[in-house]
């Protein structure tokens, strides 16, 4: 954002752009709340948004969009084969990555299906990574590989002054291949803004290092830059090689460096779509059957024509610094306030969300209660903001029926790009504080419908006590009236 200075000597985020189009907000009394929340049986993806206030589920398809965004949506090209809007879109790519290829997929795990069927062949081979996606890691072990995360031991401090926690261990991956060989490394994954660990961004020189050691052990590199922006911003910030890069140089170098990128395009370029991006003819050509097959026909992917006009100009207002900026800085400014509180959140801030650390916020629930969970259920309770439980619930279980607790259990409270206000983080942190002070009302979580796969989307829970009830009645007693 623009250096802009102010007389009080506070440093609060400012926006550099404009409200021209608003939603109007709604926000239930509590009684209501408890009866949404009980009947999306404690799952906040299953909670309808009329019943939601400040909805900071995720950034996935719900950043706000430019007024060139919108315009550019209304020239769309709508066409099944050869459409203009394609060869825009394709433009802005080769333009914001210098990548030659691009393939277009209807999102990031369609991009994520692709390349787990074209990569993986043979069962048991191993994918190593800094950290994985939910929707990754579900598409590797359809398909029958396994995953292994290899970040910095930093990765997993809840607090830490590391500026690039979602660094990757070198000497892990030289293990790793040592161990496996190249033919059991079908490919080595790298998530930019690495999304389960806080938003945490990694150096353009750990990337290259990563790069440098595939190369030589000629192991193709894929880069998931669905949370490219927010790592582009921090590198430019914090990364000594990089401050005198312009964005879109370190965009380039990134690029230079990998083999294959996907992105989600609901997150990178503020619209909604995906896909994927390499240098390579015979990659291109190899994996251009599937798209076809379960996307679309070549020149859309799944896409809608106007989603693909808005992604080609989100993408190319990825390389202005003050566009880019706005995320993170609202989030920087928001975990400074929770730690002035003395309130466990994840340091130091990165990129998509404020993660609080639900393990130390509800130090007194069992892993197995849920504490993630409980906590997101907590929150829209006592505020109407929708959080996304990141921690066990997110995990699958072991083959053998075993619960497998997860590294980090976090609340993540997301902030879509340029959505929201000031004040509205301003209610957020009061919230969240009146919550800690009262953390000792919370409860676990308990399953009453548990999916086999991806089962925090649509698996039901209930509280363990009446803790619900007795949270809502201290919320009264502190609040009177208010909503
Ligand atoms: N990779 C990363 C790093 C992501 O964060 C996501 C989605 C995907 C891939 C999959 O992309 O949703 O377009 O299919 N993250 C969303 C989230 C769902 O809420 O964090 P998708």
């Amino acid at each position: 954002m623009a250096n802009i200075k102010f007389f009080s000597g506070k440093t609060t985020p400012i926006e550099m752009h404009r409200v021209r189009i608003i939603q109007k907000l709604n926000l239930l009394p509590i009684e209501d709340r408890l009866k949404a929340i009980q009947e999306a049986g404690n799952n906040t993806f299953l909670l309808k948004n009329a019943d939601v206030f400040l909805d900071m589920l995720t950034d996935s398809g719900t950043n706000a969009m430019s007024n060139d965004q919108l315009a550019a949506m209304s020239q769309a090209d709508d066409s099944y084969a050869g459409s203009a809007t394609f060869y825009r879109l394709e433009k802005a790519v080769r333009h914001v990555f210098g990548m030659e290829y691009f393939l277009p997929a209807h999102q990031g795990r369609a991009c994520e299906h692709i390349l787990a069927k074209y990569f993986i062949r043979k069962k048991g081979q191993v994918i190593p990574m800094n950290y994985h996606f939910t929707t990754a890691k579900a598409h590797i072990t359809e398909c029958g590989g396994q995953i292994l995360e290899i970040p910095i031991k930093e990765a997993f401090e809840m607090t830490s002054q590391h500026p690039f926690k979602g660094n990757l261990d070198i000497d892990a991956l030289e293990a790793t291949i040592a161990k496996y060989g190249k033919e059991g490394i079908p490919f080595v994954r790298m998530e930019a803004g690495t999304n389960l660990i806080g938003g945490q961004p990694f150096s353009l020189q750990n990337f290259r290092e990563v790069s440098a050691v595939c190369r030589k052990h000629g192991i193709p590199l894929v880069h998931d830059i669905s949370l490219f922006s927010d790592n582009l911003h921090f590198c430019k910030q914090r990364e000594e090689g990089c401050k005198d890069m312009s964005i879109h140089e370190i965009a380039l170098a990134f690029a230079e460096a990998s083999d294959i990128l996907y992105f989600s395009g609901r997150k990178l370029g503020c619209a909604r779509g995906g896909g994927i991006c390499t240098n390579s003819k015979q990659l291109y050509l190899d994996m251009r059957v599937f798209v076809p097959l379960f996307e679309g026909f070549l020149t859309y992917g799944g896409m809608s024509v106007r989603e693909m006009e808005a992604m080609a100009v989100g993408l190319m207002e990825t390389l202005d610094e003050d566009n880019i900026s706005q995320g993170p800085q609202f989030i920087e400014y928001m975990v400074g306030e929770l730690v002035k509180l003395k309130i466990p959140v994840v340091t130091p801030a990165g990129g998509l969300g404020c993660h609080l650390n639900a393990r130390d916020f509800l130090s007194h629930l069992k892993p197995t209660e849920y504490p993630a969970g409980a906590l997101a259920s907590a929150m829209y309770l006592i505020s109407g903001v929708r959080g996304m439980e990141r921690g066990t619930l997110s995990e699958q279980r072991n083959e053998d029926g075993s619960e497998i607790i997860a590294q980090m259990e976090l609340l993540r409270l997301a902030l879509p790009r340029r959505v929201f206000t000031m004040s509205q983080i301003v209610y957020t942190v009061d919230r969240v504080n009146w919550l800690y002070q009262n953390r000792h009302l919370v409860g676990g979580l308990k399953w009453t419908e548990e999916p086999p796969i991806l089962r925090f989307f649509f698996g039901r829970l209930e509280p363990n006590s009446d803790w619900q009830q007795k949270l809502v009645a201290k919320f009264r007693d502190d609040f009177g009236d208010s909503l």
